[in-house]
């Protein structure tokens, strides 16, 4: 007799994990709601900050503008709006649902999480959650441990977030990282499959690799370095990057971490619907999509738009592919993220709404 097999199982049988071996998905997004500040900050406008300009930012990243909070936003606010879009969208009450998970390298506070900001703020009484750092992995991260929360049958009603206020983090006056974030959220409702429905998650495949930590990170304010007059005088509260070493690593590991979740699933390049990647950096995205054979018209770009928004590039670009027409119920989606950590991670769903 065949052991009974459940979505995550990479082994079936003895035999590698194929999509066509296993049993129907049993976890699915069925909502998707978004919110990004109305103030647009331009290449143009960032020409007056510091010596940088249109040119080498639309050439080197892609990036025209990206939106940026006002001071009395923080990152729970544009959480709170995006859920409620979400839920709205469902047709449902903030108090059915379960779990908040918060992806966020950002929160408003280190404690209480943002997690509980959210729980309160849209009303889900009731629900449990949690904070979520994965940095640029995190909707990825967040999105799957959602759908194995409804797949493990204990959860119906899980809300995943991705909402970063980099703006909050980020060296105005350093061009090298300034030109590159923005602001936004993206929430979305994961719950169980229908009977014999043949859409939601699928499989994942996910890394971390603390050896790329010093590469882009925080340095201040944690236990290591608590906020002193120092660490504010050297500016150490903002995101600090060695550009070029996260560079090389993310287009070696965006390719490889699709590719290798597409081949333990019986797939390639040609079966995908939509790729939906982290926007970090256009020629990150094009290189691992040339090399998967995964033609332009399948990925979704909205980098110039958005900037990188780090937990919330993933959702705002869902929600383009499904206003554009081009993710529809039924598609193949790639979902594929690498951050500070390093943590890198893709996920596969067959879209259902
Ligand atoms: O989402 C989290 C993960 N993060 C990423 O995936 C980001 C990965 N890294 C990158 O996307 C790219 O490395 C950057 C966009 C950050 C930088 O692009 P690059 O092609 O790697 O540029 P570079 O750092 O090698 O700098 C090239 C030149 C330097 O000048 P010199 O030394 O050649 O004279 C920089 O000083 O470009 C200069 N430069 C700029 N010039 C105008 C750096 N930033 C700017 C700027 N405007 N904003």
């Amino acid at each position: 007799m065949k052991a009974p097999v459940c979505n995550a199982w990479r082994l079936y049988d003895g035999l590698p994990w194929s999509i066509k071996d296993k049993t129907l998905p049993k976890a699915k997004i069925t909502a998707l709601g978004c919110y990004t500040p109305p103030r647009i900050l331009t290449n143009q406008d960032l020409e007056k900050l510091v010596d940088t300009n249109d040119e080498w930012i639309v050439a080197r990243t892609g990036i025209r503008e990206r939106h940026i909070a006002d001071p009395g936003m923080a990152t729970s606010d544009m959480a709170i709006e995006a859920a409620k879009c979400a839920l709205a969208q469902r047709g449902i009450e903030a108090s059915e649902v379960e779990v908040i998970i918060v992806c966020t390298v950002t929160p408003d506070m280190f404690f209480p999480a943002t997690a509980c900001l959210v729980q309160h703020g849209i009303g889900a009484k009731g629900a449990w959650g949690f904070d979520m750092i994965a940095a640029c992995s995190g909707f990825v991260y967040g999105t799957t441990t959602g759908a194995h929360l409804v797949a493990a049958g204990t959860h119906k009603k899980v809300l995943v977030i991705g909402s970063d206020t980099m703006s909050r983090i980020i060296d105005y006056t350093d061009r090298s990282t300034c030109v590159l974030f923005g602001d936004g959220a993206g929430a979305v409702l994961i719950e169980p499959t229908a009977d014999g429905e043949d859409a939601g998650y699928i499989d994942f495949l996910g890394e971390i690799d603390g050896s790329g930590g010093d590469a882009l990170k925080m340095p201040a304010g944690g236990s290591r370095m608590p906020a002193s007059h120092e660490t504010v005088e050297k500016r150490m509260h903002f995101v600090h990057q060695e550009g070029q070493q996260v560079f090389k690593y993310a287009v070696r590991k965006m390719y490889e971490v699709c590719r290798d979740l597409l081949e333990r699933n019986g797939l390639t390049g040609a079966d995908v619907g939509v790729m939906i990647p982290h926007q970090a950096n256009l020629r990150i995205i094009n290189a691992a999509a040339d090399r998967l054979g995964i033609p332009s018209g399948k990925v979704l770009i909205n980098i110039d738009r958005y900037g990188n928004t780090t937990a919330g590039t993933i959702p705002l670009a869902t929600r383009d592919a499904i206003s554009q027409g081009r993710l529809k119920k039924g598609d193949l989606v790639l979902f594929a993220a690498v951050g500070a950590g390093y943590t890198v991670g893709a996920s596969l769903w067959r879209w259902a709404y």
